[in-house]
């Protein structure tokens, strides 16, 4: 099978493989977001305004929150020996990642030298109770800085993201209705 090399426009990330992936592996982007990397178009921010700065400085501690919480999520499960756990709140910590790193991209500011830690519950269901909590009021806070974005690239990263935040959604609704089986 003849492999192609594709770019995700939401974290700029590329990826090889026969297909385009139907969401980014890195950022969680929706396949709409996905092109050839013969088609980069470089998509930049053209100008920031005040507002979007602010919800960019926001999601930015959001995302090294959220990204910090999956990472003590992560240790907890794998302590545990649940590795279904474990590999939800890797992959989670993993997206949240590359959602900080755009956004920093974005703000034009370097990775910060100190990893940001965070607290975490013990048991595995408040962990996912946690995250719910969590992406509810991201995937809200995004679609609202996706309308009251003035630059058309900030407007489309906090659309990609409000989307992404959701799937999380419902990966935490199908973990918590199966474990009240
Ligand atoms: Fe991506
Ligand atoms: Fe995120």
């Amino acid at each position: 099978m003849k492999v192609k090399v594709w770019r995700c426009r939401i974290c700029g990330d590329p990826y090889i493989g026969a297909e385009a992936p139907t969401h980014c592996p890195f950022c969680g982007a929706h396949s709409e977001h996905i092109i050839l990397a013969s088609d980069w178009d470089d998509p930049r921010v053209a100008s920031l305004s005040d507002t979007d700065r602010g919800n960019l400085e926001k999601a930015l501690k959001i995302e090294q929150s959220n990204t910090a919480y999956y990472r003590c999520s992560a240790g907890k499960a794998e302590k545990a020996g649940d590795f279904e756990g474990f590999a939800t709140f890797k992959a989670l910590s993993k997206v949240e990642n590359e959602h900080a790193s755009t956004i920093l991209k974005m703000l034009g500011l370097p990775k910060p030298d100190k990893e940001h830690t965070e607290e975490c519950h013990d048991a595995y269901v408040d962990n996912v109770k946690e995250s719910l909590k969590r992406e509810k009021n991201a995937t809200k806070f995004y679609a609202e800085s996706a309308s009251a974005a003035t630059d058309p690239r900030v407007k489309e990263v906090f659309a990609a993201l409000s989307t992404i935040e959701a799937d999380h959604i419902q990966l935490d609704e199908d973990k918590l209705a199966k474990l009240e089986e």
